[in-house]
């Protein structure tokens, strides 16, 4: 979407991207002694992160400049399309006003909604799965839900059907409160001294990281909520009634997440075909061990693995997929 390829999912090019988002990402999330002593961080660089993050920064770098130039020199060659990439359309900027688009700014645009959409949104299906999985039964409300809505065999499920699966929205919902991607929200800086509720001061400089994992958990603020319970999320259940703010998944204020509605939609969209499309089970005997990782993005600690098949149901659609 961001760069207009269709070509190219799998291959080495994509996957090295993949790569370098989930070094960056760790990366960014680990917890050093230069957060703690930054003045003799400035001359030590503990663990080697700083080495390992110029190393993918130089990486990153080239791996945008070459889609910009690729882009630039295919416009120039074959002219315009008229369904415009992101990147085509801040192309089309840069020829307009070149002192606010450069390459520069570009790429970090480029950088902010590839490192902000992709990580999120895959764990956050992962952990939807792994719940499903650990709990048939609401795989198979889901599931009888998506059939009602739009047929058993003659159609997959379309963005569009969305609005009309509350259920499915709810057990994302409910995957977002147990398992919210970012649990620490991203980190925030003041810039000018406050006081929050009265009478914490917060200093000018200081970096704030909000514990969105434990306001999820909270027991003075959900009914047993270590229990996965979609039905909190179902029109007038506990998570969508009362005041106060007690689901922050994607942040809140100005700075809350801006890519929210298209997360939803892309989650939902891919939850619901693999709901719609496939059976399937548990890889073994036991349940899926839900054991998290650290770090600034909400990780499994052991990936999923599972068994899978279509539904015989939907292999003659799935057959007639040419893609798949
Ligand atoms: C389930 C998926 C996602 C989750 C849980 C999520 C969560 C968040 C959170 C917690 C923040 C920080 C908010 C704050 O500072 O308080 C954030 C920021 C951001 N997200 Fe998402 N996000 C998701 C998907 C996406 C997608 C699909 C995009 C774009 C394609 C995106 C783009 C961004 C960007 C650009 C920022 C930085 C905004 C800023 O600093 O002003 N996110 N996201």
């Amino acid at each position: 979407m961001i760069v207009g390829r269709e070509d190219g999912v799998g291959d080495e090019e994509s996957r090295s991207f993949m790569e370098m988002v989930e070094e960056v990402m760790t990366m960014i999330g680990v917890s050093t002694a230069s957060d703690f002593f930054p003045a003799v961080a400035r001359v030590v660089d503990w663990g080697g992160v700083r080495k390992r993050m110029r190393v993918v920064d130089i990486k990153k770098e080239e791996m945008l400049q070459r889609l910009i130039n690729e882009k630039r020199r295919r416009r120039k060659e074959k002219g315009k399309t008229d369904q415009k990439s992101m990147l085509e359309a801040l192309l089309d900027l840069q020829e307009e006003e070149p002192e606010n688009y450069s390459d520069q700014i570009i790429k970090a645009m480029i950088v902010a909604l590839f490192f902000g959409g992709t990580d999120t949104s895959s764990v956050t299906i992962e952990w939807a799965m792994s719940l499903l999985l650990n709990h048939p039964g609401v795989l198979h409300k889901a599931r009888t839900e998506i059939d009602s809505l739009v047929g058993k065999d003659h159609r997959l499920i379309q963005e569009q059907d969305l609005p009309n699966l509350p259920y499915l929205q709810a057990i994302i919902n409910e995957t977002l409160r147990l398992y919210p991607a970012a649990p620490l929200l991203a980190p925030h800086r003041s810039h000018e001294e406050c006081v929050v509720g009265g009478s914490y001061r917060v200093p000018n400089g200081t970096i704030l990281l909000v514990n969105a994992w434990a306001i999820h958990r909270d027991p003075e603020l959900w009914t047993e909520p270590e229990v996965f319970r979609p039905e909190r999320f179902v029109e007038g259940g506990e998570g969508t009634v009362g005041g106060g703010i007690k689901m922050l998944p994607f942040g809140m204020g100005r700075r809350r997440c801006p890519g929210e509605v298209m997360a939803m939609r892309l989650v939902g969209l891919a939850l619901g075909m693999m709901i719609q499309c496939f059976e399937w089970e548990r890889d073994g005997e036991g349940l899926i061990d839900m054991e998290e990782t650290g770090g600034l993005i909400l990780h499994k600690a052991d990936p999923l693995r599972v068994m899978y098949r279509p539904r015989q149901s939907m292999v003659d659609l799935l057959s007639q997929i040419e893609t798949f």
